[in-house]
């Protein structure tokens, strides 16, 4: 099979599986990590193969909705590109990108590290910030049942990993525990720059938000 051929049976099996998932982790919110990733990937030296498989299957199984389970992505991944005949070692390297995308695994030591981990972590983060990434975290907040803003709940920066994730705090504190911190952890002179004019965006309207919603 033709790189192509893959790219395009990898799309379809990709749309089939997340047929039923949440507004925030749906086809198409792959569909624009897919178009950032190969946006970024013009201006890097990588395997675009790589970068495009591994942006496409980067949230095939979402350890967040499989009981944390982290090893259900990867293996569903790899299963699925042996399956159609992919390399070994492009398997092996769309797992690895699998493994480490989170922004939680990014907080770890990192225990890998490659150019095309770098391009498709920058494209999926750049899809949680600026207007689209609040869009995405008001809508994970309402499939999570959570306030969208409550003036005795501070963002907590302090949280443990464990402590973040059994957190309900409202989506609003969700910008200063993550999302205003994604710009200063891009990778590439790409995604940085795109990271620079959303983060600017989402400060905007934090100003805006803040100014509608003071009691006094
Ligand atoms: P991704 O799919 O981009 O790797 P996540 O799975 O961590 O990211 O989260 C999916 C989307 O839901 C992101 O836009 C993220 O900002 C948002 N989100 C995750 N956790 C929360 C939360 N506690 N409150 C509000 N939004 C959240
Ligand atoms: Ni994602």
């Amino acid at each position: 099979m033709d790189n192509q051929a893959i790219i395009n049976k990898t799309v379809s099996f990709v749309q089939k599986t997340l047929e039923k998932a949440e507004g925030g982790h749906d086809w198409w919110h792959i569909h624009r990590v897919w178009t950032n990733a190969r946006r970024i990937a013009q201006t890097e030296e990588c395997d675009i193969m790589v970068v495009e498989l591994a942006a496409l299957l980067h949230d095939i199984a979402d350890a967040k909705f499989h009981n944390g389970d982290e090893e259900v992505g990867p293996e569903t991944a790899g299963k699925f590109l042996k399956n159609i005949g992919v390399d070994e070692n492009t398997v092996i390297h769309v797992q690895q990108i699998i493994r480490h995308i989170s922004f939680k695994a990014g907080f770890d030591k990192a225990t890998f590290y490659s150019k095309e981990l770098a391009v498709v972590q920058d494209a999926d983060r750049l899809d949680a910030i600026g207007a689209i990434g609040i869009a995405r975290a008001f809508s994970y907040g309402g499939f999570k049942g959570r306030e969208i803003y409550n003036p005795n709940i501070e963002p907590n920066l302090n949280m443990s990993k464990d402590e973040y994730k059994k957190s309900s705090a409202p989506s609003i504190n969700h910008f200063y525990e993550k999302l205003l911190l994604l710009r200063d952890k891009m990778n590439t002179a790409t995604g940085k720059a795109i990271a620079q004019q959303r983060h600017q965006f989402m400060e905007q309207y934090l100003t805006q938000f803040y100014s509608e919603v003071k009691f006094s």
